[in-house]
């Protein structure tokens, strides 16, 4: 059983992936395997609206020039997908609205390719716009209609300061938890 993590920061290490780390391993306790895909030095741009998903309908984007069609593939073959974003002007940032746009759209346009997987979100956040932020990345799961399990939240500004968010830390640990736990019921 395997769970990909997209992290759409453009930090590299920073705070999303602190969170999403500790997901990981409590997953990891459980036997699951992760992998993290951090979207930071990664080319990935928008959706160019040219429909060529809807006509080919090979499960790929038509728009090879960057990392859209990498990140579309792992999603495919992992059971969970974890969304990390920071907050940037209150919602997800410009890479991760890029990916959920792309694979989202190939995934409308093949019938439901991640069906029935299992969706987590992770938000670092320094004051305000996680709530928002979360519903963003929910709405790509929702309308995907696979099942979201949670979310966890961990405050911070600067690169590792959520590893003193002692709640944050105890809702993302959790959030792998129960994850692990969703898996093994619908996959074990
Ligand atoms: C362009 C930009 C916009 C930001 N907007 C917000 C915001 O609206 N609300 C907030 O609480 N923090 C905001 N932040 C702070 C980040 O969310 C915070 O530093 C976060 O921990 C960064 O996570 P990372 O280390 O994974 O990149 C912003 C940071 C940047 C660089």
């Amino acid at each position: 059983m395997k769970v990909v993590a997209f992290n759409g920061s453009p930090r590299k290490d920073g705070n999303t992936t602190i969170l999403i780390n500790h997901v990981f391993r409590e997953l990891e306790k459980e036997g699951v395997e992760t992998e993290l895909v951090q979207l930071s030095g990664k080319k990935i741009h928008g959706c160019i609206a040219c429909y060529k998903c809807f006509e080919n309908k090979d499960q790929r984007c038509a728009v090879k020039d960057d990392v859209a069609n990498e990140c579309i593939e792992k999603m495919i073959k992992a059971e969970g997908i974890i969304l990390g974003s920071p907050v940037y002007f209150t919602d997800v940032t410009a890479e991760m609205k890029a990916l959920m746009d792309r694979a989202g759209f190939v995934s409308m346009a093949n019938g439901g390719m991640y069906k029935n997987k299992v969706g987590a979100t992770v938000v670092a956040v320094r004051r305000s716009g996680a709530i928002h932020t979360l519903d963003t990345m929910n709405h790509f799961f929702l309308a995907g209609q696979m099942i979201v399990v949670g979310r966890g939240i961990g405050v911070g500004r600067d690169k590792g300061e959520v590893e003193k968010d002692e709640e944050g830390l105890q809702a993302v640990k959790a959030l792998g938890q129960r994850m692990a736990w969703l898996l093994k019921k619908l996959r074990g």
